[in-house]
Formats: structure tokens, C-alpha cells, sequence
């Protein structure tokens, strides 16, 4: 898979979500659900998605117990989808456990990346509630690193450590970032954003976009220039 924008469609039903996919009428993008659409209708709304010619990264960042996750797994490969995510702090056993779930009977599965620390935890709340006492770039790094070993594809990472990560991780080690706006755009609650120009730049190999798509006057416009300015 080559680089690619991800629109996140982080609506609350079904109905909302084909009532935007309805709008493309071009180029399928490349779908992200998250929990809030697959806790509200469930894995049909995956099919349903899929069936339509869509990518779909099922964005639910499964942490718990390595037999746990793998049974998850195993019930999520049988959706097809072509990348998920588990959290990196489950343990390098927890991720092994998950690619075994993962890999279907004929040796192929949905590629499988990690969340590292989440772009809402700060060195501050790092130290303070988890009682991680390193710099938060290298907790990053090291979760990366552990995922590599682990045998993931790659990471959900800011768009600003997508660079750094590829060094430590190697090239085709997957980067797919989120806080993306573009130049002229409003940044919502997002605090360390990148343009898609600039994401591509310093080699984000995925970018996840929500906002700035789903809430334009013209979501389909605002998706192709997401397009121009990261793919072409
Ligand atoms: O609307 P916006 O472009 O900010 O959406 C970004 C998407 O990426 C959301 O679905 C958000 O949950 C997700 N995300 C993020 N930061 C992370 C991980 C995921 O913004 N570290």
C-alpha cells in the first residue's frame, strides 16, 4: 500500500456516515472507524463500508490480556479490514498474541499498527498518573521499537515524530499520523499539527484526517486537496 489520506468518519450512526460517503462520487477514500461508529452499529457497519470499495482502518486500540487480544483478533480478521491498531503498552507479548490471532488460515492479515503514548497524554500526566519518568520522545520511541520487534507493520504517531521514527525504525516501518490541517484551516482541539504538504515531507506514509473534512462546506473539495498536497 503506498501513501494514502484516511478520512476519519467520526459520526455517531450509520446514517450519518453514508449520508457523507454518499457525497463521493469519484475516488473512494480510505475509511477509518473508530469506537464511537462501530460501538453504535456494530461490525455490519464495517461490511457495509467495505462493500461499498472502501479501505478501512478499524481505529479500536484493543488493550488487555495477550489471550484476550488474540481472540479479539481473531474475530476481527474475519471483517477484512485492511489495517487495526492495539495499544504498544499491552506488552510486546500482547502484540505478538494479536498478530497470531490476526493471521488468517491461508497466512494473510490486515496490517497491524500501534499506539504508542496517545497525543493527549503529556509528559506531565505521564509522570504524574502513570508513573513514567522518562522523556515522553523516548517512551515514544521505545513503544515504537517494541512494536517493530514485536512484528507490527507500524505506528499511529504525531506527524512530527513520523521522521525520527522511520530512522529508529526503519523505512518501511508504517507511520500513519493524525493532527493534520491544512495551512489556512482552524486547528479545533489538536495541538501539535503538520499540513498534509508537510506530513508528506517528512514521510508520513498514511494521514489521518477527521475535521478538516468531514465538517467542510465541501467535503469532497477538501479531500482532494488533502490528496494533491500528500499523494501527488
Ligand atoms: O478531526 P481530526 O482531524 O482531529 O481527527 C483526527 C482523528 O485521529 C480522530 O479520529 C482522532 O481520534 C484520531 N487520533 C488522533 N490522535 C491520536 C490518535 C488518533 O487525533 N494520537
Amino acid at each position: 500500500m503506498g501513501k494514502d489520506v484516511i478520512v476519519a468518519c467520526d459520526f455517531a450512526s450509520a446514517e450519518q456516515t453514508f449520508a457523507f460517503l454518499d457525497k463521493f462520487t469519484g475516488k473512494k477514500p480510505f475509511v477509518k472507524i473508530g469506537m464511537e461508529l462501530f460501538y453504535a452499529e456494530g461490525p455490519a457497519i464495517v461490511k457495509e463500508i467495505k462493500a461499498r470499495g472502501h479501505k478501512i482502518f478499524l481505529d479500536l486500540k484493543l488493550h488487555d490480556i495477550p489471550n484476550t487480544v488474540k481472540k479479539a483478533m481473531s474475530v476481527l480478521r474475519n471483517l477484512d479490514v485492511d489495517i487495526t491498531n492495539l495499544h504498544a503498552a499491552g506488552t510486546k507479548a500482547m502484540m505478538e498474541a494479536a498478530l497470531e490471532g490476526l493471521t488468517r488460515e491461508d497466512g494473510t492479515r490486515p496490517l497491524l499498527i500501534a499506539v504508542t503514548q496517545l497525543t493527549s497524554t503529556d509528559q506531565e500526566s505521564m509522570e504524574r498518573d502513570l508513573l513514567i519518568r522518562e522523556p515522553i520522545d523516548k517512551v515514544v520511541m521505545h513503544y515504537a521499537q517494541t512494536a517493530r520487534t514485536a512484528g507490527l507493520d507500524g505506528i499511529v504517531c504525531s506527524p512530527l515524530e513520523a521522521g525520527k521514527v522511520h530512522d529508529s525504525c526503519g523505512k518501511d516501518f508504517l507511520t500513519v499520523t493524525p493532527g493534520v490541517r491544512f495551512a489556512d484551516g482552524e486547528v479545533g482541539d489538536q495541538k501539535r499539527v503538520m499540513t498534509p504538504a508537510q506530513a508528506k515531507k517528512i514521510g508520513s506514509d498514511y494521514i489521518v484526517v477527521g475535521r478538516p473534512i468531514t465538517a467542510a462546506a465541501d467535503p469532497v473539495a477538501a479531500y482532494e486537496r488533502c490528496v494533491a498536497e500528500f499523494c501527488d
